[in-house]
């Protein structure tokens, strides 16, 4: 199975040239792999014209989306507008959403069986705080959102690789400190075992530095990159180590 490297730009760049400029090179690095695939999620607002413009080289994702298909839900966007527009992955329950906005277990488990009904590939994000880290219940923790969160989602959808789940302690998210490749490995080995899914990523201070660690690990199918999805030459980086490991 080809590595999975994910750019999530979270609520940046603040100007359509700058995302531009990011999406071309992450394509341009995309094209030149081809055992690695490369997902590029900005901002709702970039998303049509950068999947349009560079959607034959990489592919393109939504940081999230609604669970109904349309209808009164001010500023929310479905999953069939996602998928209209030339996405084909979309990010489910990211920590940031969960914590800044409030989104529960049973929000994101009716987000995720709208997004694969609609023929969307999902990213779910899971992961335990520094505190929960330090007393020991990473497993716990997981455990418990995976069971939530994959409430009756058809087991079809996770065995064939419809469902990606994204370990991200949220303790390692945009600190510069992450897992080590090692309990993040056990980790990831846990959720697929729990959940069945087959691709298993981390998310959470991932670099140009650290990223043949993680890839080194047999448990880890790929990444999901913040900050260093940022900066151009880093996120490039990225992509031509993960080809290599
Ligand atoms: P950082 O790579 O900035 O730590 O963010 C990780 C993340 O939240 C990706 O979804």
């Amino acid at each position: 199975m080809k590595k999975l490297i994910v750019a999530n730009l979270k609520m940046n760049p603040q100007t359509f040239t700058e995302a531009d400029r990011l999406a071309r090179a992450a394509s341009s690095a995309a094209r030149k792999v081809k055992n690695v695939e490369v997902v590029f999620c900005p901002p709702f607002v970039w998303l049509e014209c950068l999947a349009a413009e560079y959607g034959k080289k990489a592919i393109f994702g939504g940081q999230d989306a609604f669970w109904e298909e349309r209808g009164a839900y001010t500023g929310e966007i479905s999953p069939v507008m996602l998928k209209n527009i030339g996405a084909r992955y979309v990010i489910i329950g990211h920590s940031e959403r969960r914590i800044h906005l409030g989104e529960t277990d049973e929000m994101i488990n009716k987000k995720i069986k709208a997004a694969l009904g609609a023929g969307l590939k999902v990213i779910l994000c899971v992961g335990e705080t520094l505190k929960e880290h330090r007393a020991g219940r990473t497993k716990f923790v997981l455990a418990r959102q995976l069971r939530k969160d994959l409430k009756s989602v058809s087991k079809l959808n996770i065995y064939n690789s419809k469902l990606v789940i994204a370990y991200e302690p949220i303790w390692a998210i945009g600190t510069g400190l992450a897992e080590t490749p090692m309990s993040a490995g056990y980790m990831a080995d846990f959720i697929r075992r729990v959940s069945g899914a087959r691709r298993v990523i981390y998310g959470g201070s991932v670099s140009a530095k650290n990223i043949k660690g993680f890839l080194s690990r047999r448990e880890i199918d790929g990444a999901l990159v913040g900050g260093a999805s940022l900066d151009a030459g880093e996120f490039s980086k990225i992509i031509k180590i993960a080809a290599y490991v």
